[in-house]
């Protein structure tokens, strides 16, 4: 659908009369929203068009798609020079003509950091907070505009003097605190390219990306908060460079939990050793807009993880203009929360990178929602008087739950628009999102409109999304493409799918924030996303737009799960399974999960003596968690004796998902072996 399309629909009401639902195209997609029935889905009636007031206020209005259709890529051009202060302006929009490698805004100069640090100080707004830090333990600090450049400015001549040059890559293993913006600000200030890691990835999985980018220098902290106990995160990065032939020459180490560390001389250094006393004069000077930003790494469908190179003009272009317009950001007076940690891409693009970009302020919440008390989000939201509030649907799931009595304690009043993202939302944890959250507690005439975000670490910046001021929302449903992206849903041939038909979501047209490339292997990023439509970028989800043209997102169709937003791949973690030397095999699937959408199932065999072994489930587990990070923790493991395979010897997946998800084994007529899914019946009755 491209943006005439949607323009053409927006703001309708009632909905027509039934459609037929075709199986999508996308394997078993459809499986992938756990509980809902995608009959259902598809017939959803209830719209909410926005309240006058807040559509006659609102900053994205409805001829920004007119606008994108009619001006092509120079609709983003136009959004470039107005959204950033470039230091030479460029002279071409897009450089397509070495497709899929493109080059966005080419000749231009800009450098992220003084775009969203710099200039807001300059233009009199240096007194505005940036960043509201709220600690776990419940210790807060303020920077304003003028702190947090001050800061980053620091942190830039302190990253100069540890040898870190323009190029150089930095490893950024951090906790939810300031220093981790800081420290991205501060790289990008300079040149250096940052690749964070979740600080819930293991030692191993910290030292295979420290060796992929080959970082120079690794900034972390002695630990954090986690459910008001101190842990730690420096023994980490110790243990990942233990073994010598690394690229590290430092590790940075900042101060927040005050428990003891080892220590190397010679290569650690303590952040407040040379942050706070290095000068807080620093000219950022412009860098080319293709200058790369930074490499994150996300799970494929192989087991290696693939380093996404971002590159500058382009990505703060498009993820200022959509934080700005999905959002309906007005900087002066909004509070904005953005619950991702900075270890995903929604904390670079919507917590480091555009609200700054766009002067905004903002909450950073170190901890878990749960820790002192269940209602820590909303007494947080009543506290700052939050306007803005971004999370993921789990999370949402987590917090029904728990109950509507909780957040019902404190006073929602000053949300207005919520934001959801990572995995598809069912309507149900929608409705109670609009209802106990933006309309808090019922109280509101008009609740807050949710605008569900779908995008990817690789496309950098939302791509579908509706516009609250602008669309009427639909629980369940991204709906729209976002002004100036050419989304669609194709068949298997590539043809675009009629309304009320499944099929593969794809992006029709270069967008500025998609990623440049898979950082060191440029034959994959073609064979990842290039190859299997021609010429259309193929985003590996299912997709299905329905009977007004508005799309829903069905899950991945490749072997990617979505365990609560978080991208985990099945090969990698049965590669992690299979690296213990108690297991022969392994095969790992995503299994819908009430709360967490999807969760890791494993099925394993193991060898001999490991078969007497009371506590070899345990064991596996935690050898998970060691090879790539508690987060991919095998729900379940279960031992059986066989593995289903096809003749050709491939494991069929959709049995075990079957079995995983308590149903009846599907259709198993391709075994190799038919008896397989009996003895694995049999063998888990035991
Ligand atoms: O399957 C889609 C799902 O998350 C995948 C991207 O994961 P990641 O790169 O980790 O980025 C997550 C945050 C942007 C997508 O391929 N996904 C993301 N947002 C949505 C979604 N699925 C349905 N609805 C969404 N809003």
């Amino acid at each position: 659908m491209d943006a005439q399309a949607s323009a053409a629909r927006i703001g309708h009401v009632e909905k027509g009369p039934k459609m037929s639902v075709n199986p999508p195209a996308g394997q078993e997609a459809s499986t992938k929203r756990h509980g809902d029935a995608l009959e259902n889905l598809m017939h959803e009636r209830r719209s909410f068009p926005p309240s006058p007031q807040f559509a006659e206020n609102a900053v994205g209005k409805a001829s920004l798609y007119e606008e994108a259709a009619a001006e092509g890529p120079e609709f983003w051009a136009r959004q470039a020079r107005e959204l950033l202060t470039w230091d030479e302006d460029f002279s071409q929009t897009l450089d397509w003509s070495d497709a899929p490698f493109a080059k966005w805004f080419v000749g231009g100069k800009v450098n992220a950091a003084y775009n969203a640090l710099d200039r807001h100080v300059e233009a009199g707004n240096g007194d505005r907070v940036a960043i509201h830090f709220e600690g776990e333990p419940g210790d807060t600090r303020t920077y304003t505009y003028a702190q947090l450049t001050e800061a980053v400015k620091k942190a830039a001549n302190a990253f100069e003097s540890l040898g870190v040059a323009k190029g150089d890559r930095v490893a950024v293993y951090l906790p939810m605190i300031p220093e981790a913006v800081i420290t991205m600000l501060a790289c990008a200030r300079i040149g250096a390219v940052h690749s964070v890691v979740f600080g819930g990835f293991s030692a191993e999985a910290l030292r295979s990306r420290i060796d992929d980018a080959e970082a120079k220098l690794v900034v972390t902290a002695d630990g954090s908060y986690r459910r008001g106990k101190p842990s730690a995160l420096k023994p980490a990065v110790d243990a990942s460079l233990a073994k010598d032939g690394h690229s590290v020459e430092h590790v940075l180490v900042v101060r927040r939990n005050e428990q003891p560390v080892e220590w190397t001389e010679g290569r650690d250094v303590w952040w407040h050793d040379v942050v706070d006393s290095a000068s807080a004069e620093h000219t950022a000077v412009g860098h080319d807009s293709e200058h790369p930003l930074f490499i994150l790494y996300t799970s494929g469908t192989t087991g290696k993880p693939k380093g996404i190179l971002h590159t500058t003009g382009g990505y703060l272009t498009q993820t200022a203009f959509t934080h700005r317009n999905t959002f309906d950001l007005h900087p002066e007076t909004d509070v904005y929360w953005c619950t991702a940690d900075i270890g995903w891409v929604t904390g670079h693009s919507y917590v480091a990178y555009a609200p700054l970009v766009n002067g905004s302020t903002q909450l950073i919440y170190e901890g878990t929602p749960d820790t002192p008390h269940q209602g820590r989000w909303w007494e947080l939201v009543e506290k700052y008087k939050v306007s803005i509030l971004y999370t993921a649907p789990t999370a949402i799931r987590t917090c029904m739950k728990w109950g509507r009595d909780i957040p019902g304690k404190f006073d929602l009043d000053s949300l207005r628009v919520l934001g959801t993202v990572g995995e598809p939302i069912n309507p149900e944890a929608w409705m109670w999102y609009r209802t106990v959250i933006g309309a808090n507690g019922g109280k509101k005439e008009n609740p807050a409109p949710i605008v569900d975000t779908w995008w990817q670490t690789e496309t950098g910046a939302h791509m579908i999304a509706p516009l609250p001021g602008v669309t009427a929302t639909k629980p369940g449903s991204a709906q729209v493409p976002v002004p100036g992206i050419s989304v669609d849903v194709v068949d298997e041939m590539g043809e675009s799918v009629p309304d009320g038909s499944g099929g593969f979501l794809v992006i029709r047209e270069p967008w500025p924030s998609m990623l440049r490339g898979i950082w060191g292997d440029p034959q994959r990023f073609k064979d990842t996303y290039w190859s299997r439509f021609d010429g259309m970028y193929f985003a590996g989800d299912g997709a299905k737009k329905d009977e007004d043209g508005d799309i829903w997102l069905l899950g991945r169709v490749d072997d990617v799960m979505n365990v609560s937003g978080h991208r985990l791949s099945t090969t990698e973690i049965e590669s992690a399974l299979v690296s213990h030397p108690s297991v022969a095999e392994a095969a790992v699937v995503g299994a819908a999960d009430e709360t967490t959408g999807e969760a890791v199932v494993a099925f394993v065999i193991l060898r001999g003596s490991a078969k007497e072994d009371p506590d070899i489930v345990t064991t596996l587990r935690n050898h998970v968690g060691s090879e790539i990070g508690p987060i991919a923790k095998p729900r379940n493991i279960l031992v059986v004796p066989e593995l289903p395979k096809t003749r050709s010897g491939k494991i069929m997946r959709r049995l075990l998902k079957d079995v995983a998800e308590g149903r009846e084994a599907g259709d198993a007529s391709t075994l190799a072996d038919n008896t397989v899914m009996q003895q694995i019946a049999e063998s888990l009755k035991k």
